[in-house]
């Protein structure tokens, strides 16, 4: 079955984001540009998750950037907008990278997964972590966006993204503050997803989780300016 893409696309990305996307084309080549990626974003069906979310969220920022944040998923407010951490976390995100010296519009951000799972409780929608099935089907778009980019940073936040961008279960707590050499390229650093400041019960709990994604995120940006 082909799937149709949206319409407000050009005709050649729309095509391309058809054929990407047709049952079992797991090789067919990646996109060839961001336009033709974010189309075929919006046909995937390499999982069901596509089924409950409004639409798929692609990553944001220069095509050009050195440095890319990899999240978990985009959340309710994400699915709505179309764009990556523009919710609750992303407040957080752009909070800590502004004390970390890091220009959010000079960074490009993404997800492991790129449509909301979640539960339906009444009209409330709430976040469900992708299983591994669902990460691992996603790579391909993740790696897609990194042999576009070909940042020389690749910042994991979680551990969802990282198991997205290291392909196997990486703690972050024992492996923040290095950087190491990923497949593909480039270097890999892991930092707390910002949802953990959200998350963290007492003030000083919520203070230790952003100082320490904005080192993290500072170890970064300097590493990709380097
Ligand atoms: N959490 C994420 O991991 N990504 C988003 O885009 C929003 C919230």
């Amino acid at each position: 079955m082909t799937m149709r893409a949206p319409s407000n696309i050009s005709t050649r990305a729309a095509r391309a984001a058809e054929r990407i996307s047709r049952d079992g084309a797991w090789g067919e080549d990646p996109p060839a540009t961001l336009e033709a990626l974010g189309a075929g974003l919006q046909v995937c069906r390499r999982c069901d998750l596509w089924r409950a979310a409004t639409q798929a969220v692609g990553g944001a920022g220069p095509s050009g950037a050195a440095l890319m944040l990899v999240g978990e998923q985009p959340g309710d407010q994400e699915d709505l907008a179309g764009a990556p951490f523009v919710g609750p976390a992303g407040r957080v995100l752009d909070r800590a990278l502004r004390k970390a010296g890091a220009p959010r519009e000079e960074i490009y951000v993404t997800n492991a997964v790129k449509h909301f799972k979640h539960d339906l409780r009444g009209k409330r929608r709430l976040h469900k972590t992708p299983g591994a099935g669902e990460v691992s089907a996603c790579r391909w778009w993740l790696d897609a966006e990194r042999r576009l980019l070909r940042p020389k940073v690749i910042v994991a936040m979680g551990a969802t993204a990282a198991l997205g961008v290291f392909r196997r279960p990486t703690p972050i707590g024992a492996n923040r503050g290095r950087a190491f050499p990923l497949d593909g390229g480039g270097q890999g650093v892991v930092t707390f997803h910002p949802s953990f400041v959200l998350r963290a019960p007492e003030e000083a709990g919520k203070a230790e989780a952003l100082a320490a994604i904005v080192a993290d995120l500072k170890f970064a940006w300097e590493l990709a300016a380097g």
